[in-house]
């Protein structure tokens, strides 16, 4: 027989329906936007052309380079040098990481990027349209350990000093 719980309020009510609705959901529309893994092919790709030496956002379990900045070390502070690769977090602070890759590269590194196509966003004119090489990935990424492709196009956009031309 299954319980019924006897709530106190209606917004208790509520909360409890949207606690297991939330639990419900496909993985995907749950995912923490700044946990999308890169597939490991992907990267491989793009490594064999690049030769990563750093990987500027990751966890100890999901880092594509030996070296890494984690949340720990905070590599919004750090100092990007080498060829680095970033896929980082997608939420609210992505237009930092972009000025910083933009910054970066302006000194010296080379950042390969993996993105959301957020093509109206202010970062995006900011910072990649003027001046970075710009690579649309046909069809939707399949982030590991998600069950699904992702629900937003992808692109890989690669910032080095003095490249593009401007267009
Ligand atoms: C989208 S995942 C990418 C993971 C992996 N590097 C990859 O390419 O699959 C972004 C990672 O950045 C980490 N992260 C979040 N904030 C960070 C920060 N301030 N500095 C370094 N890493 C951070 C998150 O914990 C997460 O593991």
């Amino acid at each position: 027989m299954p319980r019924h719980r006897i709530y106190r309020s209606n917004a208790e009510r509520q909360s409890a329906y949207r606690q297991r609705r939330r639990r419900r959901l496909p993985v995907y529309h749950r995912h923490k936007s700044d946990e999308w893994e890169t597939p490991q092919e992907l990267f491989d790709e793009l490594d064999r052309e690049f030769h990563f030496t750093i990987d500027l956002a990751a966890l100890p379990h999901n880092a594509k380079c030996a070296r890494f900045f984690s949340p720990g070390d905070d590599a919004l502070t750090r100092h990007w040098e080498g060829v680095c690769w970033l896929n980082p977090p997608y939420g609210a602070k992505l237009r930092h990481w972009m000025k910083k890759a933009y910054d970066s590269a302006q000194a010296g590194a080379i950042v390969v990027c993996l993105l959301p196509a957020r093509t109206d966003s202010r970062w995006w004119h900011d910072y990649v349209l003027p001046y970075a090489e710009i690579r649309y990935i046909r069809g939707r990424v399949k982030f590991n350990g998600v069950s699904n492709s992702a629900p937003f196009p992808s692109v890989i956009v690669v910032f080095k000093k003095n490249s593009p031309p401007p267009r």
